[in-house]
């Protein structure tokens, strides 16, 4: 049985800036896919973190949909929250952004869902805080989590 408390979805919301380089770019000068991939993976695994107190590891990321790019000196800004807790999994929405600074523009550029599994000491998927759920959005965000959880688990 599960007796952890429940925390709320704000406790582990993540958010991360990334400054955009020369040394994240493609030929084209705007940010690199694979770049962006590992930012999405690092501010869901924060956020995974936060919420289960423990190390966790990446075990599901769902499509991964690249809508605008962004450019040098663009800035990405990710944003991080729980959409479920499960027994030693929690589903994970990051929410990437496009920033120009200088115009103060702003666009989304990607939105994706990352399993995680929360890890013991002995390196095993170990029980997760329950999700409190604070709102009907919150609650719609767990049934659509759940049903994806089952479509994910029926294609192992
Ligand atoms: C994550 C891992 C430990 C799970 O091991 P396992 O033997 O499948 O363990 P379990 O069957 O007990 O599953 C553990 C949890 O993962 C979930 N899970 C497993 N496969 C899944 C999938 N394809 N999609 C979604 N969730 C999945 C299970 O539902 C379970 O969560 P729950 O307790 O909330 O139901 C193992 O698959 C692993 O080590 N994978 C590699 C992780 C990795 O290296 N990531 C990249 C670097 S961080």
């Amino acid at each position: 049985m599960n007796t952890l408390l429940p925390k709320s979805r704000v406790a582990s919301a993540t958010e991360m800036l990334e400054y955009v380089l020369p040394q994240h770019a493609n030929l084209y000068g705007t940010v690199f896919g694979g770049q962006v991939m590992a930012w999405v993976d690092l501010c869901g695994v924060i956020c995974a973190q936060r919420h289960s107190g423990r190390p966790c590891v990446t075990v599901f990321v769902d499509d991964l949909l690249f809508k605008r790019p962004v450019r040098i000196g663009q800035v990405v800004r990710l944003r991080a929250q729980m959409t479920a807790a499960f027994g030693t999994s929690m589903e994970i929405e990051v929410s990437v952004f496009g920033e120009d600074t200088v115009t103060g523009e702003q666009w989304p550029t990607l939105e994706c869902r990352i399993t995680f599994v929360a890890m013991s000491d002995e390196l095993r998927p170990t029980a997760v805080p329950p999700l409190r759920l604070d709102s009907d959005a919150e609650r719609d965000a767990h049934v659509g989590a759940a049903e994806r959880r089952r479509q994910r688990l029926a294609k192992r």
